[in-house]
């Protein structure tokens, strides 16, 4: 990251803790995320991803730290004006309102937005959900699709906001080999207009061919990052994680 370190980070955390109560889900991570690459983050269950995805949002109270977007603090601010400074996420479990159609999932990506950027979409709702395959379903309900489907959906309303950063805890879920193929598709062609993007996933393999930078969590700490492949042979990466998920097959 040589060539980037020169430059104001888009997103740059430093020293954040998020603990409920006595559990320490995010204990001092410091990060800086540059304009226009695709990140990831791989831990083990309950190492503290989605919480620092929450974090970032600020759905989750911080305990300590600063957080700062294309160089101005963001700490204490409200969600929503989080999503004004251009950030948008998919959450780990759908988040879709049901009596809803999908296009008017969708359109709330758009009502994310505040004013000022609302002339700067570069995209309709409608191509949006062409681009991620969920036109011919438009308008059916939520429930109505498959969970690889809903996930779908999902991606199309925070893309939808074209935002300068995109959070995605694990989009693949639930997916099969050929969804998944299309969604790392989906993250190429964002990277191609410039979009920043941060993954959540499981699937290694993906996160490798992916990711242009992983970091490595356990137990709210980062304990490894770098180039993707360095970091799943890291050897505490591979202690806390590969060996679990190995286990777990
Ligand atoms: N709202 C909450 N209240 C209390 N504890 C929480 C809350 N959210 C998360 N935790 C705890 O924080 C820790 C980190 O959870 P988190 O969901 O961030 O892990 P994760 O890395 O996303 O795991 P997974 O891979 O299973 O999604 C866990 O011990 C979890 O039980
Ligand atoms: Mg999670």
């Amino acid at each position: 990251m040589t060539g980037d370190d020169r430059q104001v980070p888009l997103l740059e955390l430093t020293d954040i803790a998020v603990h409920f109560g006595g559990v320490k889900a995010v204990d001092g991570v410091s990060l800086d995320l540059h304009q226009g690459r695709i990140y990831g983050i791989m831990g083990a269950n309950g190492s503290g991803k989605s919480t620092l995805l929450g974090a970032i949002t600020r759905l989750n109270p911080l305990t300590r730290g600063i957080m700062r977007f294309d160089g101005r603090e963001f700490t204490t601010v409200r969600p929503h004006a989080v999503a004004h400074l251009g950030v948008a996420r998919t959450f780990q479990t759908v988040r879709l309102i049901d009596d809803r159609t999908v296009r008017d999932n969708v359109q709330l990506g758009v009502d994310t937005v505040s004013r000022d950027r609302r002339d700067q979409l570069t995209s309709t709702v409608d191509e949006v959900m062409e681009r991620v395959g969920v036109a011919a379903v438009a308008r059916m309900r939520p429930s109505e699709l498959s969970y690889g489907m809903q996930r779908r959906v999902e991606i199309a309303r925070a893309i939808v906001a074209c935002p300068r950063l995109l959070l995605l805890d694990e989009p693949t879920a639930g997916m099969n080999t050929a969804e998944r193929d299309e969604v790392s598709e989906l993250m190429r062609a964002l990277q191609v207009e410039g979009f920043t993007q941060l993954l959540v996933e499981h699937d290694v393999p993906m996160m490798v061919d992916v990711c242009d930078y992983l970091f490595g969590m356990n137990q709210g700490e980062l304990i490894a990052q770098g180039d993707p492949e360095a970091v799943v042979a890291d050897e505490a990466v591979r202690e806390s994680y590969l060996g679990k998920a190995a286990g777990n097959a």
